[in-house]
């Protein structure tokens, strides 16, 4: 039922998407459906979708679906002509979480991972259950602490994540230190820094960490399509790495791309006019969750991200469940600081809404902790 409301207005697209680029109707009242029944906010999509020349690719790309893609060159190339770098320092792969997973347990055979705490980990369990250690360090003020993780660093370490934007804190690490941190701690181990929110950044091109990449230092940038280009289904996403990582990633890789995720990424890398306007339907909707949360007297930290964390003063796995029990999906992030927190993620308004209309009878039902 739930995803006929989502879909609906993903096909509506093609009317909203126009108003936007134009920068005329708020995204928010163009992208009003039917109120939704459950609302998605435990994931981090962005249901703004596929750009027009995205849509078209997948479309044109169905002769291609019996064949397998056997040359992704073309895409690895413009990637690093965007980032200034060559092909041997651009791997794909199916979704950032594939490359980041695979590199996380090989790498981990080495010897422990360290990562802040709250942090996006789904790699970092996988690798867990792959016998790997991981090791983790409280944030400082709602921050990755660079010095406290500087400090964890044992010659038993063998890769520092590190997630900027973090995820689920929205909250961005000071450029400067994080450059200087990168370079110091890649002479000793790999740093992965994992840019899924990038494109969302305040002029995004001078808040990566690719410049490391560039000068040779250990550092693997992982990106995404995923995320703001609205290609979450289509599994596509890379990384800007030594040429090493690089070989040793496409050695662990156990599959090709996909014939549609790799002819949407081709159509819509670096489309500014796409971009802008899914920016401003992501910002849109996470200002509405800025608003319910005011409206509900609850903090939060302003993001940079697609997601909002949120304060809720009450046991965060109660809140869940009592969301959950009226149609609002959201998660919770496993961190002994922040046991009554919760990370809603951007969706459609009307889920938005629905959530709006969900929080006021949840915080009612769970006592303050
Ligand atoms: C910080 C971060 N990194 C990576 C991913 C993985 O996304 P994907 O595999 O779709 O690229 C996510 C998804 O939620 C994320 O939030």
């Amino acid at each position: 039922m739930f995803h006929l409301h989502r879909r609906s207005l993903i096909q509506g697209g093609s009317l909203l998407v126009p108003a936007l680029w134009a920068g005329r109707a708020s995204p928010l009242l163009a992208a009003q459906t039917a109120p939704a029944t459950r609302a998605r906010l435990n994931v981090t999509e962005n249901p703004f979708g596929p750009s027009p020349a995205a849509r078209k690719a997948i479309m044109a790309c169905v002769p291609e679906a019996p064949y397998y893609v056997e040359d992704e060159h073309t895409l690895r190339d413009k990637i690093g002509q965007n980032e200034n770098l060559e092909r041997e320092k651009v791997a794909l792969s199916n979704g950032s979480l594939d490359a980041l997973s695979l590199l996380s347990s090989d790498i981990g055979r080495k010897g422990h991972l360290l990562a802040p705490q709250p942090t996006y980990a789904t790699h970092l369990n996988y690798a867990q259950r792959r016998g790997v250690t991981v090791r983790y360090v409280p944030l400082l003020n709602h921050a990755i602490d660079l010095d406290a993780l500087r400090q964890a660093i044992t010659p038993e370490t063998a890769m520092v994540y590190l997630c900027n934007p973090n995820n689920p804190t929205g909250n961005m690490l000071d450029h400067d230190k994080l450059l200087s941190f990168c370079e110091d701690v890649s002479k000793k181990v790999p740093v992965v820094v994992d840019e899924a929110y990038f494109e969302l950044l305040p002029p995004a091109e001078l808040m990566t960490a690719s410049s490391l990449v560039h000068s040779g230092h250990d550092v693997i940038v992982a990106r995404t399509f995923s995320k703001v280009y609205g290609l979450a289904g289509l599994r596509i996403g890379y990384i800007l790495a030594q040429p090493n990582r690089v070989k040793q990633l496409y050695s662990l890789t156990t599959t090709s791309r996909n014939q549609a995720g790799y002819a949407a990424a081709m159509a819509s890398l670096g489309d500014k006019a796409y971009l802008n306007g899914a920016i401003a339907y992501l910002k849109s909707c996470r200002n509405m969750i800025y608003d319910i949360c005011q409206k509900n007297g609850l903090s939060f930290l302003q993001s940079h991200g697609t997601f909002v964390y949120v304060n809720t003063q009450r046991p965060a796995e109660k809140m869940k469940t009592a969301l959950a029990q009226r149609g609002v999906d959201i998660r919770v992030f496993d961190a002994p600081a922040y046991q009554t927190w919760i990370r809603v993620g951007t969706a459609t308004p009307a889920e938005l809404e629905l959530f709006g209309r969900a929080l006021p009878a949840a915080l009612q039902d769970v006592p303050k902790a």
